[in-house]
């Protein structure tokens, strides 16, 4: 091949397959795959790139496999995994503790409502036709027209319920929640908590990052792994149908006293209106 002074070789790399030390366990359109591909940039974070879902859905495949999709690390890098569905599956909690007790879980939050309309408008992508949001968000009930909070979309948005099953294993100290929407206008200033975070050193910074007009969000200057700018794909920053009015009023009284027990939880007010 051609002369590098940086090359290395098989013997000289050490690097193993190790079970997560951090996961990004949602919410689902949050921003989790953005937030996965800015820690890549991280000399010393390795992630698997696809989710392992092994928590929710094969957890009976065991460790051994769990393992075996983990990129290789050398020591002191940490491994990491996203897998959204986690944070609202009812089994992962007792799971991951099992697995391990010290393992850092990151949650990517965003205004339940926005969330819901992402969710419906990858339903929507998938499946042509579908009833509409409004009609998906309401059903008669005793008391008349009430939110139907079974309906994933709006189920998945219920953070502080979901979190208390999180939190009777695993001290609030080892769960970080970024802001999914400042993820979007300030990825450099969320990206310096969840360094923090994880204890690595602040290495991706404003530098990274360049605002790309067209896609109208963050972009990567140069991706992991490649020279080329990057943006997420088209399934990411989607466009979101318009919502009326009356719905958005109703969700999000609904969702008033939910967010604010989550605030309390957590301790930090997201300012979702
Ligand atoms: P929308 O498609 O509704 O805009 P996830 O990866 O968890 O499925 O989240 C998808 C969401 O990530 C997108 O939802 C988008 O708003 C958000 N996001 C955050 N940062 C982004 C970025 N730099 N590029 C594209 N999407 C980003």
């Amino acid at each position: 091949g051609t002369p590098d002074a940086m090359s290395t070789n098989a013997t000289d790399w050490t690097a193993t397959k190790r079970l997560p030390q951090a996961l990004i366990i949602g919410v689902k359109k949050g921003g989790t795959r953005a937030l996965l591909e800015f820690l890549r940039l991280h000399p010393d974070v390795r992630a698997a790139g696809s989710e392992p879902h092994f928590f929710d859905r094969h957890y009976d495949r065991g460790l051994d496999w769990y393992r075996s999709l983990m990129p290789k690390a050398l020591d002191g890098q940490i491994v990491m995994e996203k897998t959204p569905r986690y944070f609202v599956s009812a089994d992962s909690p007792a799971r991951v503790h099992s697995m391990s007790h010290e393992v850092k879980l990151i949650v990517v939050v965003r205004d339940p409502i926005t969330r819901a309309i992402s969710d419906y408008a990858q339903i929507v992508s998938k499946t042509p036709g579908v009833a509409s949001f409004e009609s998906l968000s309401f059903r008669n009930g005793s008391a008349g027209v009430e939110v139907n909070s079974q309906w994933s979309p709006l189920w998945i948005g219920l953070y502080a319920q979901h979190l208390e099953r999180w939190l009777a294993y695993f001290p609030s100290a080892q769960l970080y929640f970024v802001h999914g929407e400042r993820l979007v206008t300030d990825p450099a200033g969320e990206m310096a908590h969840v360094q923090d975070f994880l204890g690595l050193e602040r290495i991706v910074t404003d530098k990274h990052f360049y605002f790309n007009q067209t896609k109208g969000f963050p972009c990567l200057k140069k991706p992991e792994g490649s020279s080329q700018p990057h943006c997420l794909g088209r399934t990411k920053g989607r466009a979101h149908p318009q919502i009326q009015e009356e719905a958005m009023r109703k969700l999000s009284e609904f969702y008033r006293p939910h967010n604010v027990r989550f605030y309390d939880m957590v301790g930090k007010d997201f300012g979702w209106q």
